[in-house]
Protein backbone atom coordinates (compact mmCIF):
# COMPACT_ATOMS: atom_id res chain seq x y z
CA UNK A 1 0.00 0.00 0.00
CA UNK A 2 1.25 3.92 -0.79
CA UNK A 3 1.80 5.67 2.55
CA UNK A 4 0.58 8.68 3.05
CA UNK A 5 2.95 11.38 3.11
CA UNK A 6 2.99 14.16 5.94
CA UNK A 7 4.44 17.04 6.18
CA UNK A 8 5.12 18.43 9.85
CA UNK A 9 6.77 21.62 11.01
CA UNK A 10 10.26 20.97 13.05
CA UNK A 11 10.54 23.60 16.26
CA UNK A 12 8.05 24.58 18.72
CA UNK A 13 4.83 23.44 16.91
CA UNK A 14 6.19 19.57 16.52
CA UNK A 15 5.30 18.35 19.67
CA UNK A 16 1.79 19.55 20.08
CA UNK A 17 1.13 18.26 16.58
CA UNK A 18 2.52 14.85 17.70
CA UNK A 19 0.38 14.86 20.32
CA UNK A 20 -2.77 15.65 18.15
CA UNK A 21 -2.11 12.79 15.98
CA UNK A 22 -1.28 10.53 19.14
CA UNK A 23 -4.81 11.26 20.14
CA UNK A 24 -6.06 9.41 16.67
CA UNK A 25 -4.48 6.64 17.49
CA UNK A 26 -1.31 7.67 14.78
CA UNK A 27 1.58 7.32 17.40
CA UNK A 28 4.68 9.05 15.70
CA UNK A 29 6.49 8.94 19.17
CA UNK A 30 9.59 8.21 17.47
CA UNK A 31 9.70 10.88 15.69
CA UNK A 32 10.68 12.83 19.22
CA UNK A 33 13.39 10.25 19.37
CA UNK A 34 15.71 11.67 16.49
CA UNK A 35 15.90 14.75 16.01
CA UNK A 36 18.64 14.37 12.80
CA UNK A 37 16.87 12.12 11.07
CA UNK A 38 14.12 13.88 8.41
CA UNK A 39 11.52 11.54 7.72
CA UNK A 40 9.92 8.18 9.36
CA UNK A 41 7.66 5.47 7.78
CA UNK A 42 4.96 3.94 10.24
CA UNK A 43 3.64 1.33 7.84
CA UNK A 44 1.57 0.20 11.06
CA UNK A 45 -0.60 2.79 9.94
CA UNK A 46 0.53 3.32 6.53
CA UNK A 47 1.71 7.01 6.75
CA UNK A 48 5.42 8.75 6.30
CA UNK A 49 6.28 11.83 8.04
CA UNK A 50 8.66 14.34 6.74
CA UNK A 51 10.14 17.26 8.81
CA UNK A 52 10.54 20.44 7.23
CA UNK A 53 11.17 23.78 8.45
CA UNK A 54 7.74 25.50 8.92
CA UNK A 55 8.06 27.93 6.07
CA UNK A 56 8.34 25.13 3.63
CA UNK A 57 5.81 23.03 4.47
CA UNK A 58 3.40 23.90 1.98
CA UNK A 59 6.19 24.17 -1.07
CA UNK A 60 6.52 20.51 0.09
CA UNK A 61 2.77 20.07 -0.26
CA UNK A 62 2.29 22.06 -3.89
CA UNK A 63 4.50 19.85 -5.26
CA UNK A 64 3.24 16.78 -4.46
CA UNK A 65 6.25 15.45 -2.37
CA UNK A 66 3.88 15.62 0.62
CA UNK A 67 0.09 14.55 0.40
CA UNK A 68 -1.30 16.51 3.04
CA UNK A 69 0.97 18.53 5.73
CA UNK A 70 0.14 20.92 8.90
CA UNK A 71 1.30 24.16 8.29
CA UNK A 72 1.05 27.93 10.11
CA UNK A 73 -1.87 30.35 8.66
CA UNK A 74 1.10 32.58 8.65
CA UNK A 75 3.22 30.75 6.30
CA UNK A 76 -0.28 30.55 4.34
CA UNK A 77 -1.20 33.77 4.27
CA UNK A 78 2.75 35.06 3.04
CA UNK A 79 3.73 32.37 0.38
CA UNK A 80 0.08 31.54 -1.21
CA UNK A 81 1.29 28.23 -2.57
CA UNK A 82 -1.09 26.22 -4.38
CA UNK A 83 -2.74 24.12 -2.01
CA UNK A 84 -6.17 23.06 -0.40
CA UNK A 85 -6.88 24.13 3.38
CA UNK A 86 -8.63 21.34 4.33
CA UNK A 87 -8.91 22.13 8.31
CA UNK A 88 -8.08 24.76 11.28
CA UNK A 89 -6.28 22.26 13.49
CA UNK A 90 -6.24 24.89 16.38
CA UNK A 91 -2.67 24.44 17.42
CA UNK A 92 0.05 26.97 18.03
CA UNK A 93 -2.95 29.61 18.10
CA UNK A 94 -1.22 32.90 17.93
CA UNK A 95 -1.86 36.37 15.92
CA UNK A 96 -0.63 38.65 13.58
CA UNK A 97 -0.03 42.04 14.75
CA UNK A 98 1.25 45.37 14.33
CA UNK A 99 3.29 46.46 16.74
CA UNK A 100 4.78 50.04 18.01
CA UNK A 101 7.34 51.17 20.68
CA UNK A 102 5.47 51.39 24.35
CA UNK A 103 5.93 54.93 24.36
CA UNK A 104 4.65 56.05 21.07
CA UNK A 105 1.18 56.94 20.34
CA UNK A 106 -1.13 54.31 18.17
CA UNK A 107 -1.57 57.54 16.23
CA UNK A 108 1.99 58.51 15.37
CA UNK A 109 2.68 57.78 11.89
CA UNK A 110 4.43 54.86 10.55
CA UNK A 111 6.97 55.03 7.68
CA UNK A 112 8.93 51.87 7.54
CA UNK A 113 7.84 48.18 8.73
CA UNK A 114 10.48 45.36 9.69
CA UNK A 115 8.94 42.13 9.06
CA UNK A 116 9.62 38.32 8.37
CA UNK A 117 6.09 38.49 7.05
CA UNK A 118 6.51 41.09 3.53
CA UNK A 119 3.29 40.23 1.73
CA UNK A 120 0.83 40.38 4.94
CA UNK A 121 2.14 43.61 6.34
CA UNK A 122 2.45 45.16 2.53
CA UNK A 123 -1.57 44.06 1.94
CA UNK A 124 -2.08 45.24 5.62
CA UNK A 125 -0.72 48.72 5.08
CA UNK A 126 -1.72 48.76 1.16
CA UNK A 127 -5.61 47.81 2.54
CA UNK A 128 -5.61 50.63 5.15
CA UNK A 129 -4.60 53.38 1.94
CA UNK A 130 -0.83 53.71 4.24
CA UNK A 131 1.84 53.84 2.39
CA UNK A 132 5.29 52.47 4.17
CA UNK A 133 8.34 50.96 3.05
CA UNK A 134 8.88 47.07 4.03
CA UNK A 135 11.68 46.03 5.60
CA UNK A 136 12.25 41.91 5.59
CA UNK A 137 14.09 40.27 8.34
CA UNK A 138 14.87 36.71 8.98
CA UNK A 139 14.22 37.41 12.72
CA UNK A 140 14.27 38.93 16.34
CA UNK A 141 12.46 41.75 14.06
CA UNK A 142 11.50 43.58 17.63
CA UNK A 143 14.93 44.82 17.11
CA UNK A 144 13.85 47.26 14.34
CA UNK A 145 12.43 49.79 16.15
CA UNK A 146 14.97 49.59 19.49
CA UNK A 147 17.53 50.14 16.48
CA UNK A 148 15.66 52.82 14.52
CA UNK A 149 15.61 50.53 11.51
CA UNK A 150 11.99 50.90 11.71
CA UNK A 151 9.07 52.48 13.26
CA UNK A 152 6.80 49.23 13.71
CA UNK A 153 7.27 45.58 13.18
CA UNK A 154 4.48 42.82 11.88
CA UNK A 155 4.96 39.63 13.81
CA UNK A 156 3.39 36.91 15.69
CA UNK A 157 2.59 37.24 19.40
CA UNK A 158 1.91 34.30 21.33
CA UNK A 159 2.34 34.90 24.66
CA UNK A 160 3.37 38.62 24.05
CA UNK A 161 6.43 38.44 26.63
CA UNK A 162 8.64 38.96 23.57
CA UNK A 163 7.17 42.24 22.94
CA UNK A 164 7.12 43.27 26.88
CA UNK A 165 10.59 42.25 26.86
CA UNK A 166 11.38 44.69 24.03
CA UNK A 167 9.17 47.08 25.55
CA UNK A 168 7.00 47.41 22.40
CA UNK A 169 3.19 47.15 22.81
CA UNK A 170 0.37 45.64 20.32
CA UNK A 171 -1.04 49.05 17.57
CA UNK A 172 -3.20 46.71 15.86
CA UNK A 173 -4.39 43.13 15.12
CA UNK A 174 -4.10 41.57 11.73
CA UNK A 175 -5.63 38.42 12.57
CA UNK A 176 -5.53 35.05 13.96
CA UNK A 177 -3.18 32.31 13.21
CA UNK A 178 -3.48 28.73 13.81
CA UNK A 179 -1.86 25.55 11.87
CA UNK A 180 -4.33 24.08 9.19
CA UNK A 181 -4.14 20.70 7.50
CA UNK A 182 -3.49 21.40 3.84
CA UNK A 183 -3.37 19.11 0.93
CA UNK A 184 -1.86 18.78 -2.59
CA UNK A 185 -4.89 18.97 -4.88
CA UNK A 186 -3.95 16.04 -6.61
CA UNK A 187 -3.69 13.54 -3.44
CA UNK A 188 -7.01 14.92 -2.29
CA UNK A 189 -8.71 13.50 -5.23
CA UNK A 190 -6.23 10.76 -5.63
CA UNK A 191 -6.32 9.94 -1.74
CA UNK A 192 -9.45 11.37 -1.07
CA UNK A 193 -10.97 8.78 0.99
CA UNK A 194 -8.12 8.09 3.55
CA UNK A 195 -7.51 11.90 3.90
CA UNK A 196 -11.36 12.87 4.88
CA UNK A 197 -11.25 9.50 7.03
CA UNK A 198 -7.99 11.08 8.43
CA UNK A 199 -9.92 14.98 8.95
CA UNK A 200 -12.94 13.24 10.39
CA UNK A 201 -11.26 11.37 13.38
CA UNK A 202 -8.84 14.83 13.67
CA UNK A 203 -12.47 16.53 13.84
CA UNK A 204 -13.93 14.45 16.41
CA UNK A 205 -10.80 15.27 18.87
CA UNK A 206 -10.46 18.66 18.14
C1 LIG B 1 8.23 34.38 17.21
C2 LIG B 1 7.76 35.77 16.84
C3 LIG B 1 8.10 36.57 18.08
C4 LIG B 1 7.87 35.55 19.19
C5 LIG B 1 6.53 35.81 19.84
O1 LIG B 1 9.59 34.33 17.01
O2 LIG B 1 8.41 36.22 15.68
O3 LIG B 1 9.42 37.01 18.06
O4 LIG B 1 7.89 34.26 18.61
O5 LIG B 1 6.26 34.90 20.88
P1 LIG B 1 5.75 35.41 22.29
O6 LIG B 1 4.61 36.37 22.08
O7 LIG B 1 5.30 34.16 22.99
O8 LIG B 1 6.90 36.06 23.02
P2 LIG B 1 10.43 32.99 17.05
O9 LIG B 1 10.56 32.49 18.45
O10 LIG B 1 9.84 32.04 16.10
O11 LIG B 1 11.90 33.45 16.65
P3 LIG B 1 12.47 34.47 15.58
O12 LIG B 1 12.01 35.85 15.94
O13 LIG B 1 13.96 34.35 15.69
O14 LIG B 1 11.96 34.03 14.25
Amino acid sequence: MELLKIALSKGRILSETLSLFNKIQMDFSEVYEDSRKLFFDFKEHGTRVILAKPSDVPTYVEYGVADIGVAGKDVLLEDKKDVFELMDLKLANCKMVVAIPKDRSNDSPIYRVATKYPQIAEEHFIKKGIPVEIIKLHGSVELGPILGLSDAIVDIVSTGSTLKKNNLKIMEEICPISSRLIANPVSFRVKSHVIMDLMEKLEAVL
